[in-house]
């Protein structure tokens, strides 16, 4: 089966490729590389190779605002007798803080270029796609565990992209119900790297997010981790959020497409996280004692946008998706920081 991979690249892409060829699917990715780099591609495909695997894996460097790029794609792999059978669709711009700055980008990119995405399938017949959706459409959650029904309330032009594109999908839905199939993911926070250490994380410039961050203090290229606030209503008064290691994140999508393969049509959204809220205190400790490393902090003020607790509901993905993460904190630590130490710089 081909399924096209956009966004493949990427940190959450890269490790749903390295799956998806393992399980035989052959996979077709399209990354405009802005924010990911391609030596992830080479160590996929060093991995498969070392493990003596065979695979079809086609790149192709493009952006999905580009519709005569889309239109090729796809009606190339039709003449070759392989034509696109699901999208995976994990491109776009995800950044917060940047999307304050940059509203008008994030909804050309993310909005337009998914819109651009959708009509390409349908003039291909291309039904079937999972997407790469956030918790962090849900804003100011009051009350955890968060499930899928709880109030939508996003907080900056990245969540509100997100729910765009989700309205999008059931406008397309209601208008052939007969034929699309889709699975709309709502990640919680994707952390840790594959078990090879050979593809992970490798924010550009300083990380956002708190994992990336800890492991590049961990192995020196950061002096000390900013505990953005120490005064939340939770167990230790550190943000307390939802950790979800890479690869059973991962092994969700492969659930998915399973499950738009077993329906004749559907949408359907689904929260993926471990089901588990950590605080920032939680983490620091758990990976300073998974890996032996020190993790100095200084404490901040509060970081606009955040949260208290923000954790998932996962009954929903274990009840349709037969889906259930298998990985602890400390495998996501101590796979985290073995990425780190074999990749000090990253893929640079
Ligand atoms: C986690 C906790 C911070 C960094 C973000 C995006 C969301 C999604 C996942 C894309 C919070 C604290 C963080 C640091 C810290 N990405 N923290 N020092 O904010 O839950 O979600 O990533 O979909 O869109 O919003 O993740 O890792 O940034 O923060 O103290 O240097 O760690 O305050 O409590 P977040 P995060």
């Amino acid at each position: 089966m081909r399924v096209l991979l956009t966004g493949g690249s990427g940190f959450i892409g890269s490790h749903i490729a390295l799956l998806l060829l393992e399980k035989g699917y052959d996979v077709l990715i399209l990354d405009s590389f802005v924010n990911s780099s391609s030596k992830a591609i080479n160590a996929i495909k060093a991995y498969l190779e070392n493990k003596n695997l065979n695979y079809d894996l086609q790149t192709i460097s493009g952006d999905i605002r580009d519709k005569k790029l889309l239109d090729k794609i796809f009606i190339d792999a039709a003449k070759k007798s392989n034509p696109i059978q699901a999208v995976l669709h994990l491109a776009g711009l995800k950044s917060v803080s940047d999307s304050l700055v940059n509203p008008l980008h994030y909804w050309d990119v993310n909005v337009c270029g998914t819109q651009n995405l959708l009509a390409t399938m349908n003039e291909n017949e291309c039904y079937s796609i999972v997407f790469s959706s956030s918790a962090t459409i849900y804003g100011l959650t009051d009350s955890v565990p968060i499930s899928e029904d709880h109030k939508i309330s996003p907080i900056n032009p990245y969540g509100k992209t997100k729910v765009a594109i989700e309205n999008m999908f059931y406008d397309l839905y209601r208008s052939n119900m007969k034929s699309w199939k889709i699975c709309s993911l709502r990640y919680f926070n994707p952390v840790g790297a594959h078990p090879s250490g050979l593809i992970g994380e490798d924010p550009i410039g300083i990380p956002n997010n708190l994992f990336p961050y800890i492991t590049q203090v961990a192995i020196g290229r950061r002096k000390f981790l900013n505990v953005f606030g120490d005064d939340w209503d939770t167990i230790d008064g550190s943000g307390v959020r939802d950790y979800i290691h890479i690869m059973d994140l991962s092994e969700g999508h492969i659930n998915a497409i399973d499950y738009l393969c077993s329906k004749k049509s559907c949408f359907e959204i689904i929260n993926l996280g471990s089901g588990k809220g950590y605080s920032v205190f939680q983490i620091i400790s758990q990976f300073e004692q998974s890996t032996g490393s020190q993790i100095p902090f200084s404490i901040q003020c509060r970081r606009d946008g955040d949260v208290a607790r923000c954790y998932a509901d996962i009954s929903k993905a274990k009840k349709f998706l037969g889906w259930t993460p298998k990985r602890s904190l400390e495998q996501i630590c101590l796979d985290g920081w073995k990425w780190q130490r074999k990749n000090p710089n990253g893929y640079s």
